[in-house]
């Protein structure tokens, strides 16, 4: 098996409007070294997708959509289908805690979208996550257990290998409270123990587990160092150039500052 990319993704969320970003994809263009070990993948608003998609280099950055919507087509007013992102990402992020939470996205949604991406040759990345109120009364792992379960309700042994799992402690997003590598490590084993149990142990070895959550260029590389984890899902971070580049190039082996 050809060893596992590590997988950067910057999600800018709600920032920056179509003439920011591309001008802030040019000046990543110049930091951002290609390397094949590593994927580069960006997440800016729906707006900006397309003129970004002209402007990169694929070799060098992947595109990401933060959200879409599990119907095809039809009378959904406001909503981007993945039939209408197909062949624009590569990837799109499914179930961010702020879907869930400020947009009160239920499994079967996030399910529904799974299947969406799925359907059109977009790589989801499945996000699941505790809240702080969950972890303080020890459910993490129940939590992460219950998400994995809702949103891959439909998906077959044959589909496991496309998808991409996110662990975000809710907490630790845009807190600056960052989780514990001990804590990543152990949310990365908990999701390859129930992939292998769901579609068995190459499933498990095979499917990218990433960290998300005030993740830094200087804590970076410890979660990269981190069992189990290949890779990260950055926000705050990813919205400056100095400190995304240096993400990314933490990603590759051997490169340090
Ligand atoms: P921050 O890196 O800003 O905590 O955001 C993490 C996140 O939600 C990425 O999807």
């Amino acid at each position: 098996m050809a060893p596992v990319k590590k997988l950067i993704v910057g999600n800018w969320k709600m920032n920056m409007n179509v003439h920011d970003a591309s001008i802030f994809v040019h000046k990543l263009a110049d930091e951002i070294k290609v390397h094949r070990d590593v994927e580069v993948v960006l997440a800016p608003t729906f707006l900006a997708l397309q003129p970004v998609s002209l402007q990169i280099d694929r070799r060098q950055f992947k595109l990401a959509a933060q959200n879409l919507y599990w119907r095809d087509n039809g009378a959904f007013t406001g909503e981007v289908s993945a039939a209408q992102l197909r062949g624009l990402v590569e990837y799109a992020i499914i179930g961010h805690s702020e879907r869930r939470h400020i947009f009160r996205e239920h499994d079967k949604d996030i399910r529904n979208k799974v299947q969406a991406a799925l359907r059109n040759n977009i790589v989801p990345i499945l996000c699941v996550g505790e809240t702080a109120h969950e972890r303080s009364v020890g459910e993490m792992l129940e939590v992460i257990h219950d998400q994995l379960i809702g949103g891959l309700a439909n998906v077959t042994s044959e589909e496991i290998s496309r998808i991409v799992i996110a662990y975000e402690p809710v907490w630790a997003i845009g807190t600056g409270k960052n989780a514990l590598p001990e804590d990543a490590e152990k949310a990365a084993r908990a999701i390859r123990r129930q992939i292998t149990h769901l579609y068995g142990e190459a499933a498990a070895k095979e499917i990218r587990v990433l960290y998300g959550g005030s993740v830094t260029a200087d804590s970076a590389a410890t979660y990269l160092a981190t069992g189990g984890v290949d890779g990260l899902l950055v926000g705050g971070a990813s919205l400056t150039v100095p400190s995304f580049a240096a993400i990314a190039a933490e990603a590759h082996t051997g490169e340090k500052r």
